[in-house]
């Protein structure tokens, strides 16, 4: 087989054979095709795009291209959940714990920040102790033991897509559908769970802002994960503007603790029941939705969840008590309420600019090894829907008090914000399922 040909083939809108993507995978990974090789063929992928058997051929490649995560030791059936990316985004915080209270399983490989987004490893790294990476004996043995486990994905897990990735971040060709529905599901194929609920993001703060292009791609990272024979559901859900109140690590956690306790704020709740119910229904653990949802309702209001999170932090080696002393979670050196210079009902917060100021103030990373500092985040007083008067807050920064940080991270922020003087409702949440029956619009 020859590069030049595939690339052209590609270039020339023409599909690919299984063979030819295997061969342009495993030539990338094992050092024998040169990166201009590779990023040319994305490039090609990026303009003429890949039908569902070469997405499925694509993914499968990537997945076999490292470990494959045996899950076989964990009795019961697993169900893993994955969010394209978002803006205060701490779901996986409640769910894992709240599902696996509700007698799912959840065996779960998660990551760290990813541009404007937050990672759950860099949320769970703020609880003092909290061990991300295990063993994998390690891993099962808790999951036997608790249901549930949320370690960091490692670097043997689908390692193409660690490499690709890294090209496509230098080369504009993140945003293509094929090449995002692969590289996520490539991670969950080798992650090994028999059930994937997915939450692809619409809106400003999402990878794919445009509801079309999340329905795509939520369709085909369904098709992928029939094709490889697992049972995958999606939902296309907001992030016209940040999910919940606090954007950070330990602002997060914090939020996290408190839904998990019953006082949560609506949109998270209202997320983390319709996808814990999916994940319920995936695990075969309740047959109806109604139910699922019930079940759901009553162990975050009873406890149960909170208490599998306290036997999770336990079994990580981190520190329990902080679910009843949430000081012990990092602190900002300063909070700084930023007030509106205007008026009127919030119409839009534009979660993207949000998650850029929250980095702006020292919440990510600027280099990829840097370490993070947990305290630091955003937390929002006002909401679309919300009226606003001058003067009022709309958000305290949790900051590490250097100044150099603080105006340009506010001025950021600020133009995040749009009002309105007529009253405004707030966006819908769930905007449609898709299983492998087809797209369920949500009114
Ligand atoms: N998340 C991923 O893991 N891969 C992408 O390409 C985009 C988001």
């Amino acid at each position: 087989m020859n590069v030049y040909e595939l690339i052209k083939k590609k270039r020339d809108g023409l599909e690919l054979s299984q063979m030819e993507i295997g061969f342009l995978i495993d030539g990338f990974v094992t050092g024998r095709i040169p990166d201009y090789q590779i990023t040319a063929f994305l490039m090609a992928v990026y303009f003429r795009g890949m039908c569902a058997r070469e997405c499925v051929d694509l993914t499968m490649a990537m997945a076999n291209s490292g470990d494959q995560v045996d899950l076989s030791a964990i009795r019961g059936s697993k169900v893993d959940k994955h969010s394209t990316g978002g803006v205060g985004d701490k779901t996986t915080l409640v769910l894992a714990p709240l599902v696996a209270a509700s007698g799912g399983i959840v065996a779960k490989m998660t990551g760290r920040e990813l541009g404007h987004t937050g990672g759950t490893v860099d949320k769970l790294e703020s609880i003092p102790g909290f061990q991300v990476e295990l063993s994998q004996d390690k891993f099962v043995e808790i999951v036997n033991d608790i249901h549930v486990s949320l370690i960091a994905q490692t670097a043997s897990l689908a390692p193409a897509d660690k490499q690709i990735y890294a090209l496509r971040n230098v080369t504009a060709t993140v945003d293509s559908i094929p090449l995002i529905a692969s590289s996520i599901m490539s991670k969950k194929l080798a992650a090994g769970s028999e059930g994937i609920v997915l939450d692809v993001k619409t809106g400003r703060g999402a990878f794919t802002p445009s509801y079309q292009d999340a329905l795509e791609l939520a369709k085909t990272m369904v098709k992928i994960g029939d094709g490889a024979g697992r049972t995958v559901v999606a939902l296309i859900t907001g992030m016209e503007q940040p999910l919940g109140y606090a954007v950070g690590n330990a602002i997060e956690v914090k939020e996290a603790i408190d839904t998990l306790r019953g006082n949560g704020p609506a949109d998270l709740v209202e997320l983390v029941t319709e996808l814990g119910s999916d994940m319920l229904l995936v695990s075969g653990v309740v047959s109806d939705r109604e139910q699922a949802g019930s079940i759901i309702a009553q162990n975050l209001a009873n406890d149960k969840g909170l208490d599998r999170l306290a036997d999770l932090i336990t079994a990580q080696g981190g520190d329990s008590t902080v679910l009843d002393q949430t000081d012990l979670l990092p602190q900002p050196a300063q909070k700084i309420a930023i007030r509106s210079r205007a008026s009127g009902y919030v119409s839009a917060i534009d979660a993207l600019e949000v998650g850029l100021a929250a980095k702006v103030l020292g919440a990510g990373r600027k280099t990829k090894d840097e370490a993070i500092d947990h305290s630091i985040g955003i937390y929002l007083k006002k909401k679309i829907g919300d009226k606003v008067a001058p003067g009022d807050a709309l958000a305290v920064f949790y900051s590490d008090g250097d100044e150099a940080k603080i105006e340009p991270a506010q001025n950021k922020f600020l133009k995040a914000y749009a009002f309105d003087s007529n009253k405004v409702d707030p966006p819908k949440l769930i905007h449609a399922r898709v299983t492998r029956d087809g797209v369920e619009e949500m009114n």
